[in-house]
Protein backbone atom coordinates (compact mmCIF):
# COMPACT_ATOMS: atom_id res chain seq x y z
CA UNK A 1 0.00 0.00 0.00
CA UNK A 2 1.29 3.77 -0.82
CA UNK A 3 1.34 5.85 1.75
CA UNK A 4 0.34 8.71 -0.56
CA UNK A 5 -0.43 8.59 -4.38
CA UNK A 6 1.76 12.08 -4.57
CA UNK A 7 4.45 9.31 -3.75
CA UNK A 8 4.07 7.35 -6.91
CA UNK A 9 3.88 10.84 -8.75
CA UNK A 10 7.26 11.99 -7.59
CA UNK A 11 9.31 10.96 -5.11
CA UNK A 12 11.81 8.40 -5.91
CA UNK A 13 11.06 6.17 -3.25
CA UNK A 14 7.66 5.22 -1.56
CA UNK A 15 7.35 3.50 2.02
CA UNK A 16 5.01 0.36 2.27
CA UNK A 17 3.52 0.09 6.08
CA UNK A 18 1.54 -2.52 5.34
CA UNK A 19 1.23 -5.92 6.87
CA UNK A 20 4.46 -5.04 8.46
CA UNK A 21 3.91 -4.39 12.50
CA UNK A 22 7.66 -3.65 12.99
CA UNK A 23 8.67 -2.97 9.68
CA UNK A 24 8.93 -0.05 7.14
CA UNK A 25 10.26 -0.83 3.98
CA UNK A 26 11.48 1.13 1.54
CA UNK A 27 10.77 0.44 -2.82
CA UNK A 28 12.30 2.60 -5.15
CA UNK A 29 11.11 3.46 -8.32
CA UNK A 30 12.95 4.27 -11.82
CA UNK A 31 15.47 7.13 -10.89
CA UNK A 32 14.21 10.69 -12.00
CA UNK A 33 16.99 13.01 -13.28
CA UNK A 34 16.04 15.88 -11.26
CA UNK A 35 17.39 19.45 -12.63
CA UNK A 36 14.85 21.15 -10.97
CA UNK A 37 15.95 21.55 -7.49
CA UNK A 38 17.68 24.95 -5.14
CA UNK A 39 19.14 21.42 -3.26
CA UNK A 40 22.24 21.49 -2.36
CA UNK A 41 24.41 18.26 -2.96
CA UNK A 42 24.40 16.66 0.63
CA UNK A 43 28.22 15.75 0.01
CA UNK A 44 29.37 19.51 0.52
CA UNK A 45 28.11 19.59 3.89
CA UNK A 46 30.95 18.71 5.01
CA UNK A 47 30.30 18.74 8.93
CA UNK A 48 33.57 17.01 9.73
CA UNK A 49 35.53 19.25 8.09
CA UNK A 50 38.28 21.39 9.39
CA UNK A 51 38.07 20.91 13.13
CA UNK A 52 36.55 16.47 13.29
CA UNK A 53 33.52 15.77 15.77
CA UNK A 54 32.42 17.52 18.17
CA UNK A 55 29.87 16.01 21.19
CA UNK A 56 26.71 17.67 22.61
CA UNK A 57 26.42 16.90 25.98
CA UNK A 58 25.60 18.08 29.31
CA UNK A 59 24.89 21.99 29.96
CA UNK A 60 25.63 22.15 26.14
CA UNK A 61 22.74 19.59 25.29
CA UNK A 62 20.11 20.84 27.87
CA UNK A 63 20.65 24.46 26.48
CA UNK A 64 20.37 22.78 22.70
CA UNK A 65 17.25 21.11 23.95
CA UNK A 66 15.56 24.40 25.80
CA UNK A 67 13.90 27.39 24.55
CA UNK A 68 15.94 30.46 23.16
CA UNK A 69 15.47 34.19 22.89
CA UNK A 70 13.96 35.33 19.78
CA UNK A 71 16.46 36.50 18.00
CA UNK A 72 18.38 33.69 18.41
CA UNK A 73 21.00 32.00 21.08
CA UNK A 74 23.40 34.76 22.00
CA UNK A 75 26.50 32.82 20.99
CA UNK A 76 25.43 32.49 17.32
CA UNK A 77 24.10 36.21 16.91
CA UNK A 78 27.40 37.26 18.20
CA UNK A 79 29.18 34.86 15.76
CA UNK A 80 27.06 36.11 13.07
CA UNK A 81 27.73 40.09 13.88
CA UNK A 82 31.29 39.33 13.37
CA UNK A 83 30.69 37.53 9.98
CA UNK A 84 28.26 40.59 8.84
CA UNK A 85 30.85 42.96 10.23
CA UNK A 86 33.44 41.27 7.70
CA UNK A 87 31.88 40.43 5.05
CA UNK A 88 28.57 43.99 4.84
CA UNK A 89 30.20 46.07 7.83
CA UNK A 90 28.02 49.20 6.31
CA UNK A 91 29.11 52.35 5.04
CA UNK A 92 28.64 56.03 5.89
CA UNK A 93 26.45 56.67 8.89
CA UNK A 94 27.90 55.12 11.58
CA UNK A 95 25.10 56.01 13.72
CA UNK A 96 23.22 53.66 12.31
CA UNK A 97 22.14 50.42 14.92
CA UNK A 98 21.69 46.97 12.54
CA UNK A 99 20.69 43.89 14.57
CA UNK A 100 20.16 40.28 13.70
CA UNK A 101 17.46 38.13 13.69
CA UNK A 102 18.13 34.06 13.23
CA UNK A 103 14.80 32.94 11.35
CA UNK A 104 13.81 28.71 10.35
CA UNK A 105 15.30 29.87 7.01
CA UNK A 106 15.20 32.69 4.72
CA UNK A 107 12.26 32.02 3.48
CA UNK A 108 10.16 32.17 6.87
CA UNK A 109 12.29 35.86 6.85
CA UNK A 110 10.81 36.42 4.14
CA UNK A 111 7.06 35.90 4.76
CA UNK A 112 7.47 37.64 8.07
CA UNK A 113 9.25 40.81 5.97
CA UNK A 114 6.22 40.95 3.32
CA UNK A 115 3.88 40.28 6.16
CA UNK A 116 4.98 43.33 8.64
CA UNK A 117 4.72 45.71 5.47
CA UNK A 118 1.88 45.00 2.87
CA UNK A 119 -1.20 45.40 2.75
CA UNK A 120 -3.40 43.60 0.31
CA UNK A 121 -3.67 46.03 -3.36
CA UNK A 122 0.01 47.37 -2.72
CA UNK A 123 1.87 47.97 -5.16
CA UNK A 124 5.99 45.98 -4.90
CA UNK A 125 8.78 46.24 -7.26
CA UNK A 126 10.36 43.24 -8.48
CA UNK A 127 12.69 41.62 -10.65
CA UNK A 128 12.00 39.28 -13.49
CA UNK A 129 11.71 36.87 -13.48
CA UNK A 130 11.91 36.06 -9.71
CA UNK A 131 12.15 33.16 -7.29
CA UNK A 132 8.82 31.30 -6.74
CA UNK A 133 9.39 31.21 -2.61
CA UNK A 134 8.80 34.97 -3.23
CA UNK A 135 5.80 34.37 -5.58
CA UNK A 136 3.78 32.47 -3.75
CA UNK A 137 4.66 33.80 -0.32
CA UNK A 138 3.03 38.00 -1.93
CA UNK A 139 0.41 36.19 -4.24
CA UNK A 140 -2.23 36.31 -1.13
CA UNK A 141 -1.75 39.82 -0.93
CA UNK A 142 -3.28 40.64 -4.00
CA UNK A 143 -0.29 43.00 -5.12
CA UNK A 144 0.57 45.65 -7.84
CA UNK A 145 4.03 43.62 -9.88
CA UNK A 146 5.78 46.52 -10.84
CA UNK A 147 8.39 44.32 -12.89
CA UNK A 148 11.98 45.44 -13.72
CA UNK A 149 13.16 43.52 -16.34
CA UNK A 150 16.94 41.86 -16.16
CA UNK A 151 19.65 40.89 -18.31
CA UNK A 152 22.99 39.75 -18.07
CA UNK A 153 23.96 41.96 -15.55
CA UNK A 154 21.05 41.79 -13.52
CA UNK A 155 18.00 43.84 -12.88
CA UNK A 156 18.28 46.89 -15.21
CA UNK A 157 18.69 50.26 -14.08
CA UNK A 158 16.81 52.04 -16.79
CA UNK A 159 13.91 49.38 -16.57
CA UNK A 160 13.47 50.40 -12.71
CA UNK A 161 14.01 54.37 -13.31
CA UNK A 162 10.88 53.56 -16.47
CA UNK A 163 8.60 51.72 -14.08
CA UNK A 164 8.87 54.47 -11.20
CA UNK A 165 8.56 57.08 -13.48
CA UNK A 166 4.77 57.24 -13.10
CA UNK A 167 5.00 58.66 -9.49
CA UNK A 168 6.97 61.32 -7.97
CA UNK A 169 8.92 61.17 -4.93
CA UNK A 170 6.52 63.76 -3.28
CA UNK A 171 3.85 60.62 -3.39
CA UNK A 172 5.74 58.19 -0.77
CA UNK A 173 4.41 61.21 1.77
CA UNK A 174 0.62 60.63 0.43
CA UNK A 175 -0.41 57.27 2.45
CA UNK A 176 -3.64 57.25 -0.57
CA UNK A 177 -0.65 56.96 -2.76
CA UNK A 178 -0.06 53.73 -4.13
CA UNK A 179 3.61 53.95 -4.88
CA UNK A 180 5.70 50.78 -4.68
CA UNK A 181 6.61 50.12 -0.61
CA UNK A 182 9.90 47.97 -1.33
CA UNK A 183 12.10 46.61 -4.19
CA UNK A 184 12.82 42.86 -4.03
CA UNK A 185 15.87 42.06 -5.53
CA UNK A 186 18.30 38.51 -5.35
CA UNK A 187 21.79 40.12 -5.65
CA UNK A 188 24.05 37.28 -6.34
CA UNK A 189 23.42 34.64 -8.73
CA UNK A 190 19.94 34.32 -8.93
CA UNK A 191 16.97 31.78 -8.77
CA UNK A 192 16.42 31.50 -11.45
CA UNK A 193 19.13 33.24 -13.84
CA UNK A 194 22.11 32.05 -12.25
CA UNK A 195 23.63 35.95 -12.45
CA UNK A 196 24.24 38.92 -10.35
CA UNK A 197 23.36 42.40 -10.49
CA UNK A 198 26.17 44.05 -11.37
CA UNK A 199 28.78 46.07 -9.09
CA UNK A 200 27.73 49.25 -11.37
CA UNK A 201 24.46 48.84 -11.16
CA UNK A 202 23.91 48.45 -7.71
CA UNK A 203 24.36 51.89 -6.10
CA UNK A 204 21.70 54.03 -9.14
CA UNK A 205 19.29 51.27 -7.59
CA UNK A 206 19.97 51.81 -4.07
CA UNK A 207 19.66 55.71 -4.81
CA UNK A 208 16.18 55.04 -7.25
CA UNK A 209 14.68 53.41 -3.67
CA UNK A 210 15.78 56.41 -2.04
CA UNK A 211 14.48 58.48 -4.08
CA UNK A 212 10.96 57.03 -3.67
CA UNK A 213 11.62 56.25 -0.03
CA UNK A 214 11.43 52.38 -0.69
CA UNK A 215 12.67 49.55 1.55
CA UNK A 216 15.58 46.93 -0.59
CA UNK A 217 14.89 43.27 0.51
CA UNK A 218 17.62 41.70 -0.23
CA UNK A 219 17.22 38.14 -0.84
CA UNK A 220 21.21 36.74 -0.83
CA UNK A 221 21.60 32.68 -0.34
CA UNK A 222 23.41 31.71 -2.70
CA UNK A 223 26.01 35.14 -1.82
CA UNK A 224 28.88 32.42 -0.78
CA UNK A 225 28.28 30.48 -4.01
CA UNK A 226 29.70 33.04 -6.13
CA UNK A 227 32.37 32.16 -8.48
CA UNK A 228 34.71 34.76 -8.28
CA UNK A 229 36.64 35.07 -5.37
CA UNK A 230 36.01 38.65 -4.79
CA UNK A 231 32.27 39.43 -3.41
CA UNK A 232 30.66 42.16 -4.66
CA UNK A 233 29.43 44.94 -2.42
CA UNK A 234 26.09 44.29 -0.88
CA UNK A 235 23.05 46.57 -0.84
CA UNK A 236 23.77 46.00 2.74
CA UNK A 237 26.95 47.38 3.06
CA UNK A 238 26.15 50.45 0.35
CA UNK A 239 22.93 51.23 2.74
CA UNK A 240 23.63 54.39 4.55
CA UNK A 241 20.20 55.27 5.69
CA UNK A 242 19.03 52.09 6.78
CA UNK A 243 16.34 50.77 4.08
CA UNK A 244 17.88 47.64 3.46
CA UNK A 245 17.04 44.45 5.21
CA UNK A 246 18.96 41.53 4.30
CA UNK A 247 18.77 37.90 4.49
CA UNK A 248 21.44 35.23 4.61
CA UNK A 249 21.19 31.46 4.86
CA UNK A 250 23.10 28.61 5.70
CA UNK A 251 21.00 26.34 3.53
CA UNK A 252 23.32 26.13 0.62
CA UNK A 253 26.15 26.02 2.89
CA UNK A 254 25.58 24.17 5.76
CA UNK A 255 22.64 22.07 5.84
CA UNK A 256 19.46 22.86 4.23
CA UNK A 257 17.77 20.95 6.67
CA UNK A 258 18.73 22.82 9.99
CA UNK A 259 16.16 25.67 8.33
CA UNK A 260 18.47 28.35 9.54
CA UNK A 261 18.38 31.71 7.93
CA UNK A 262 18.95 35.40 9.51
CA UNK A 263 17.86 38.71 8.78
CA UNK A 264 19.97 41.47 9.48
CA UNK A 265 19.23 45.06 8.97
CA UNK A 266 18.28 48.45 10.86
CA UNK A 267 17.41 47.72 14.47
CA UNK A 268 13.62 49.41 14.33
CA UNK A 269 13.06 47.12 11.58
CA UNK A 270 14.43 43.31 12.69
CA UNK A 271 13.01 44.31 16.25
CA UNK A 272 9.25 44.19 14.66
CA UNK A 273 10.25 40.94 12.65
CA UNK A 274 11.30 39.29 15.77
CA UNK A 275 7.92 40.00 17.44
CA UNK A 276 6.16 38.02 14.25
CA UNK A 277 8.51 35.66 15.17
CA UNK A 278 7.61 35.59 18.99
CA UNK A 279 4.21 35.09 18.40
CA UNK A 280 4.61 32.49 15.61
CA UNK A 281 7.71 29.99 16.19
CA UNK A 282 9.13 31.92 19.29
CA UNK A 283 12.39 30.82 17.58
CA UNK A 284 14.80 28.89 15.49
CA UNK A 285 15.34 25.62 16.59
CA UNK A 286 17.48 25.25 19.55
CA UNK A 287 19.52 22.30 18.58
CA UNK A 288 19.68 23.37 15.11
CA UNK A 289 21.09 26.48 16.49
CA UNK A 290 23.28 24.47 18.89
CA UNK A 291 25.08 22.32 16.45
CA UNK A 292 25.46 25.33 13.87
CA UNK A 293 27.05 27.58 16.25
CA UNK A 294 29.67 24.51 17.48
CA UNK A 295 30.33 23.95 13.57
CA UNK A 296 30.95 28.17 12.96
CA UNK A 297 32.86 28.42 16.37
CA UNK A 298 35.43 25.49 15.65
CA UNK A 299 35.77 27.14 11.99
CA UNK A 300 35.96 30.46 12.84
CA UNK A 301 35.04 33.20 10.07
CA UNK A 302 38.31 32.44 8.18
CA UNK A 303 37.55 28.59 8.44
CA UNK A 304 33.87 29.09 7.66
CA UNK A 305 34.86 31.46 4.33
CA UNK A 306 37.26 28.79 3.53
CA UNK A 307 34.55 26.17 3.59
CA UNK A 308 32.30 27.92 1.84
CA UNK A 309 34.95 29.03 -1.10
CA UNK A 310 35.07 25.03 -1.01
CA UNK A 311 31.28 24.84 -1.92
CA UNK A 312 31.73 27.25 -4.44
CA UNK A 313 34.31 25.84 -6.60
CA UNK A 314 32.61 22.99 -6.93
CA UNK A 315 29.39 24.23 -7.79
CA UNK A 316 31.87 26.53 -10.56
CA UNK A 317 33.01 23.21 -11.89
CA UNK A 318 29.26 21.63 -11.98
CA UNK A 319 28.67 25.09 -13.80
CA UNK A 320 31.70 24.85 -16.36
CA UNK A 321 30.47 20.72 -16.83
CA UNK A 322 27.01 22.30 -17.85
CA UNK A 323 27.91 25.03 -19.92
CA UNK A 324 30.17 22.78 -22.01
CA UNK A 325 27.31 20.16 -22.25
CA UNK A 326 24.87 22.82 -23.68
CA UNK A 327 27.25 24.32 -25.95
CA UNK A 328 27.90 21.17 -27.56
CA UNK A 329 24.47 20.03 -27.44
CA UNK A 330 22.20 23.54 -27.45
CA UNK A 331 24.14 25.17 -29.59
CA UNK A 332 21.15 26.75 -32.09
CA UNK A 333 18.60 25.67 -29.98
CA UNK A 334 18.52 27.81 -27.04
CA UNK A 335 20.18 30.94 -25.77
CA UNK A 336 21.42 31.53 -21.77
CA UNK A 337 23.72 33.70 -19.84
CA UNK A 338 27.00 32.43 -18.18
CA UNK A 339 26.31 32.18 -14.37
CA UNK A 340 28.33 34.01 -12.00
CA UNK A 341 27.72 31.58 -8.98
CA UNK A 342 24.59 29.71 -7.80
CA UNK A 343 23.45 27.00 -8.73
CA UNK A 344 21.39 27.19 -12.00
CA UNK A 345 21.29 27.43 -15.81
CA UNK A 346 18.31 29.59 -17.33
CA UNK A 347 17.62 28.59 -20.69
CA UNK A 348 15.63 30.50 -23.64
CA UNK A 349 14.33 28.01 -26.14
CA UNK A 350 14.39 29.38 -29.62
CA UNK A 351 11.05 28.86 -31.70
CA UNK A 352 9.06 27.69 -28.38
CA UNK A 353 6.49 29.64 -26.91
CA UNK A 354 6.12 27.74 -24.12
CA UNK A 355 8.06 25.54 -22.18
CA UNK A 356 5.08 24.31 -19.61
CA UNK A 357 3.98 21.55 -21.60
CA UNK A 358 7.12 20.17 -23.12
CA UNK A 359 8.81 19.76 -19.57
CA UNK A 360 5.77 18.72 -17.64
CA UNK A 361 4.88 15.56 -20.50
CA UNK A 362 7.74 15.31 -22.69
CA UNK A 363 10.97 15.66 -20.32
CA UNK A 364 9.24 14.21 -17.15
CA UNK A 365 8.32 11.00 -19.47
CA UNK A 366 11.47 10.90 -20.20
CA UNK A 367 12.33 10.83 -16.62
CA UNK A 368 13.83 13.94 -16.40
CA UNK A 369 12.51 16.74 -14.41
CA UNK A 370 13.13 20.63 -14.73
CA UNK A 371 11.42 23.57 -14.27
CA UNK A 372 9.42 25.62 -16.80
CA UNK A 373 9.86 28.94 -17.20
CA UNK A 374 5.96 30.13 -16.00
CA UNK A 375 7.13 29.17 -12.24
CA UNK A 376 9.01 32.41 -11.89
CA UNK A 377 7.07 34.75 -13.45
CA UNK A 378 4.51 36.65 -11.33
CA UNK A 379 1.75 35.73 -14.15
CA UNK A 380 2.28 32.08 -14.01
CA UNK A 381 -0.49 31.40 -17.09
CA UNK A 382 1.33 33.44 -19.42
CA UNK A 383 3.26 31.45 -21.67
CA UNK A 384 7.27 31.08 -21.49
CA UNK A 385 9.95 30.27 -23.68
CA UNK A 386 12.39 30.09 -20.71
CA UNK A 387 13.06 26.70 -18.44
CA UNK A 388 15.46 26.31 -15.40
CA UNK A 389 18.42 23.78 -15.44
CA UNK A 390 19.48 23.17 -12.03
CA UNK A 391 23.24 21.71 -11.73
CA UNK A 392 23.81 21.13 -7.91
CA UNK A 393 22.82 17.32 -8.09
CA UNK A 394 23.73 16.11 -11.74
CA UNK A 395 26.91 14.63 -12.30
CA UNK A 396 29.23 15.57 -15.34
CA UNK A 397 28.58 12.22 -16.96
CA UNK A 398 24.60 13.03 -16.52
CA UNK A 399 24.68 16.21 -18.34
CA UNK A 400 26.86 15.02 -21.72
CA UNK A 401 25.66 12.34 -24.15
CA UNK A 402 27.92 9.65 -24.10
CA UNK A 403 26.70 8.07 -27.79
CA UNK A 404 27.91 9.47 -31.06
CA UNK A 405 24.46 8.79 -32.13
CA UNK A 406 23.07 11.21 -30.60
CA UNK A 407 24.45 13.63 -32.66
CA UNK A 408 22.36 11.91 -35.56
CA UNK A 409 19.33 12.07 -32.72
CA UNK A 410 20.16 15.67 -32.17
CA UNK A 411 20.25 16.50 -36.15
CA UNK A 412 17.01 15.01 -36.43
CA UNK A 413 15.68 16.59 -33.33
CA UNK A 414 16.65 20.12 -35.09
CA UNK A 415 14.87 19.78 -38.20
CA UNK A 416 12.07 18.51 -36.78
CA UNK A 417 11.69 21.29 -34.32
CA UNK A 418 8.78 23.07 -34.22
CA UNK A 419 6.71 20.52 -36.34
CA UNK A 420 3.80 18.80 -34.15
CA UNK A 421 4.83 15.45 -35.83
CA UNK A 422 8.16 15.12 -34.34
CA UNK A 423 8.35 11.65 -33.65
CA UNK A 424 9.73 11.32 -29.76
CA UNK A 425 9.71 7.12 -29.64
CA UNK A 426 12.83 8.25 -32.57
CA UNK A 427 14.63 9.28 -29.32
CA UNK A 428 15.76 6.51 -26.65
CA UNK A 429 17.03 7.05 -23.40
CA UNK A 430 20.30 6.11 -21.79
CA UNK A 431 20.82 6.55 -18.46
CA UNK A 432 23.94 9.55 -18.97
CA UNK A 433 22.03 11.38 -21.42
CA UNK A 434 18.68 11.97 -20.29
CA UNK A 435 19.63 15.64 -19.50
CA UNK A 436 20.19 16.40 -23.49
CA UNK A 437 18.42 14.14 -24.71
CA UNK A 438 15.40 15.47 -23.22
CA UNK A 439 16.39 18.77 -23.36
CA UNK A 440 16.14 18.10 -27.12
CA UNK A 441 12.65 16.62 -26.94
CA UNK A 442 11.70 19.79 -25.70
CA UNK A 443 13.08 21.85 -28.37
CA UNK A 444 12.55 19.00 -30.82
CA UNK A 445 8.42 18.92 -30.59
CA UNK A 446 6.85 22.34 -30.40
CA UNK A 447 4.09 23.83 -28.24
CA UNK A 448 2.40 21.04 -26.39
CA UNK A 449 0.31 22.53 -24.21
CA UNK A 450 -2.90 22.18 -25.89
CA UNK A 451 -2.34 18.29 -25.78
CA UNK A 452 -4.62 16.60 -24.40
CA UNK A 453 -3.53 14.26 -21.43
CA UNK A 454 -6.10 12.07 -19.25
CA UNK A 455 -3.43 10.55 -16.79
CA UNK A 456 -2.75 12.59 -14.08
CA UNK A 457 0.74 14.67 -14.80
CA UNK A 458 3.90 16.29 -12.83
CA UNK A 459 2.05 19.47 -13.65
CA UNK A 460 -1.01 18.42 -12.10
CA UNK A 461 0.81 17.52 -9.02
CA UNK A 462 2.29 21.08 -8.60
CA UNK A 463 -0.66 22.64 -9.84
CA UNK A 464 -2.20 20.64 -6.58
CA UNK A 465 0.90 21.93 -4.30
CA UNK A 466 0.36 25.06 -5.24
CA UNK A 467 -3.58 25.27 -4.62
CA UNK A 468 -3.00 23.81 -1.38
CA UNK A 469 0.10 26.56 -0.29
CA UNK A 470 -1.77 29.43 -1.41
CA UNK A 471 -4.69 28.06 0.63
CA UNK A 472 -2.89 27.16 3.55
CA UNK A 473 -0.79 31.25 3.30
CA UNK A 474 -4.22 32.64 2.82
CA UNK A 475 -5.30 31.45 5.99
CA UNK A 476 -2.10 32.53 7.70
CA UNK A 477 -2.71 35.97 6.72
CA UNK A 478 -6.39 35.56 7.71
CA UNK A 479 -5.58 33.86 11.22
CA UNK A 480 -2.52 37.11 11.24
CA UNK A 481 -5.41 39.79 10.34
CA UNK A 482 -7.87 38.65 12.95
CA UNK A 483 -4.52 38.11 15.68
CA UNK A 484 -3.89 41.88 15.27
CA UNK A 485 -7.45 42.83 14.87
CA UNK A 486 -8.01 41.21 18.31
CA UNK A 487 -5.35 42.46 20.28
C1 LIG B 1 16.21 33.10 -3.81
C2 LIG B 1 15.87 32.23 -2.64
N1 LIG B 1 15.44 32.80 -1.52
C3 LIG B 1 15.14 32.07 -0.44
C4 LIG B 1 15.24 30.70 -0.46
C5 LIG B 1 14.86 29.92 0.78
O1 LIG B 1 16.02 29.57 1.48
P1 LIG B 1 15.96 28.88 2.93
O2 LIG B 1 16.25 27.44 2.73
O3 LIG B 1 17.00 29.59 3.74
O4 LIG B 1 14.58 29.12 3.48
C6 LIG B 1 15.68 30.05 -1.61
C7 LIG B 1 15.77 28.58 -1.66
O5 LIG B 1 16.05 27.96 -2.60
C8 LIG B 1 16.00 30.83 -2.73
O6 LIG B 1 16.42 30.28 -3.88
Amino acid sequence: MLTSPISSVLLPFWLDVSNHANAIRLHCRPVYLTCTAARSRSSSFTWSSGGGTFELTGAALNKALQYAPTNGMPELTKWLSALQKKMHAPSGNESLSHDILITPGSQDGLCKIFEMILNPGDSIVLEEPSYPGTLAGLRPFDLKYISVETDGGGMRVDSLERAMSKWSPADALNPASDIPKLIYLQPSSSNPTGVAIAPERRLPILQIAKKYDMLVIEDDPYYYLNFAKEFPRSFLSLDNDGRVLRLDSFSKVLSSGLRLGFVTGPKPLVDRVALHLQVSSMHCSSLSQTLAFQLLNQWGVDGFLAHARGVADFYRSQCEHMLAAANKHLKGLADWNVPTGGMFLWLKARGIADTFGLISEKALAKQVVLVPGNAFYADDAAPSPFLRASFSSVSPAQMDEPAPAFVARRDSAVTTRGGAGAKLNAFDSTASGRLCLSLCCCWSVGDSRSAASTSPTYADFVRLCCSYFYAWMSRLVVGLAVVRSRC
